[in-house]
């Protein structure tokens, strides 16, 4: 791909992760000729803003990605694995959100701060891991370096707006609904998520959550450690943008907490909000509308060996989604 300003779309344009897509394209000044926007038949027609234009969606197909050299994917597996090869084919690059190629051994799984160079060998179609896996590889990837890793553990609390637009509208509408003193009802989730913590609402894998098994998987391939022990517990959270994770590691050498701290400073990625005794630490409230990993509550486990805990948040919607997929389009376009 030449440096010139691509032909670029955008999969998913009306979405959380696809709307979210566009602030980021918008705010970094990503070069694009052309934009194309696109999503289902439902938003054929539909208009978008997006700076000072109003731009018309249009309903996917391979006849409208033809000529683009960047098509970014946040339309869902199926989408993705129907029209992305279409892309890769054409000698464009597609840069995909959805979970369709995340563990094709043709195709790199990438997080610019950890692994860039596995983009080197993308074939037409580059993958972004889930929004658990993102800011989680970030923030483990300087205590990888400075001490190994044995073995994680973690439980999240992730945000409405990882399950898409349809559930944050859902939670504002239960808020609305608690407010006025009524009872919130239900329709997109499998329980009220105000004023709860819901530990499903995703397809089930055996006896652990698809979304479990995605960020085992995928935190493995991004950090190129194919026998990682971990645990992983995935849980919703009343909260509308920001996924966060209580995460226990243990390292395979010894390393106090202003150690790991230290690493996690040099952490690219990683902002380090810790001090505790100040109320200081990350929150999704804090992390919501950056691009930083915030890492904080750092401190020894004495429950494992060479034990380190700590906390991150991160927006799910700008580094778990579209800041992780422009970053590698711009790694892209830098040949
Ligand atoms: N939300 C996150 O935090 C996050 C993070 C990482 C990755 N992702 C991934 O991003 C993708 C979108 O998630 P989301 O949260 O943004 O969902 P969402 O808010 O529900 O948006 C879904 C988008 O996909 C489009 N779409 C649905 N079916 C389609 C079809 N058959 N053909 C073309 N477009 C179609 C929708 O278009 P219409 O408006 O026409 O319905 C809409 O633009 C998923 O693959 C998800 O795994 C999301």
């Amino acid at each position: 791909m030449s440096s010139d300003a691509p032909a670029v779309a955008v999969v998913g344009a009306t979405g959380a992760a696809g709307g979210t897509l566009l602030r980021v394209l918008q705010e970094r000044s990503f070069p694009a000729a052309e934009l194309r926007l696109l999503a289902s038949p439902r938003s054929d027609g539909a208009e978008v803003v997006f700076g000072a234009q109003r731009l018309t969606v249009r309903q996917v197909s391979d006849e409208r990605l033809r000529g683009v050299d960047i098509a970014f994917f946040a339309a869902g597996a199926l989408t993705s694995r129907r029209h992305a090869p279409e892309v890769a084919a054409g000698g464009g690059v597609a840069v995909d959100k959805s979970s369709a190629f995340r563990l094709d051994p043709e195709v790199p799984l990438v997080v610019p701060e950890v692994n860039a160079v596995a983009l080197q060998r993308h074939r037409g179609i580059v993958a972004n891991p889930n929004c658990v896996a993102i800011p989680l590889t970030i923030a483990l990837a300087p205590l990888q370096r400075a001490f190994g890793l044995r073995q994680v553990t973690l439980a999240t609390y992730q945000a409405a707006s990882g399950a898409g637009r349809d559930l944050v509208a859902e939670l504002a509408a239960q808020e609305r609904e608690a407010a006025a003193g009524r009872e919130p009802r239900a329709t997109v989730y499998p329980h009220v998520l105000q004023g709860n913590v819901v530990p499903g609402g995703w397809a089930m894998r055996g006896e652990d959550t698809d979304e479990e098994v995605k960020v085992i998987a995928e935190t493995r391939r991004v950090l190129d450690l194919p026998e990682l022990a971990m645990s992983v517990t995935t849980v919703r959270v009343p909260v509308a943008v920001g996924h966060s994770a209580a995460v226990f590691v243990e390292l395979q050498r010894q390393a106090s907490a202003e150690e790991a701290r230290d690493a996690f400073r040099d952490g690219p990625g990683v902002r380090l909000v810790d001090e505790p005794g100040e109320q200081r630490y990350p929150t999704p409230r804090d992390a919501a509308g950056g691009d930083d990993v915030l890492v904080g509550r750092v401190r020894a486990d004495p429950g494992r060996e060479h034990g380190i805990a700590f906390f991150f948040s991160a927006d799910n919607l700008r580094k778990g989604a579209a800041t992780n997929a422009v970053q590698v389009a711009e790694l892209l376009l830098a040949g």
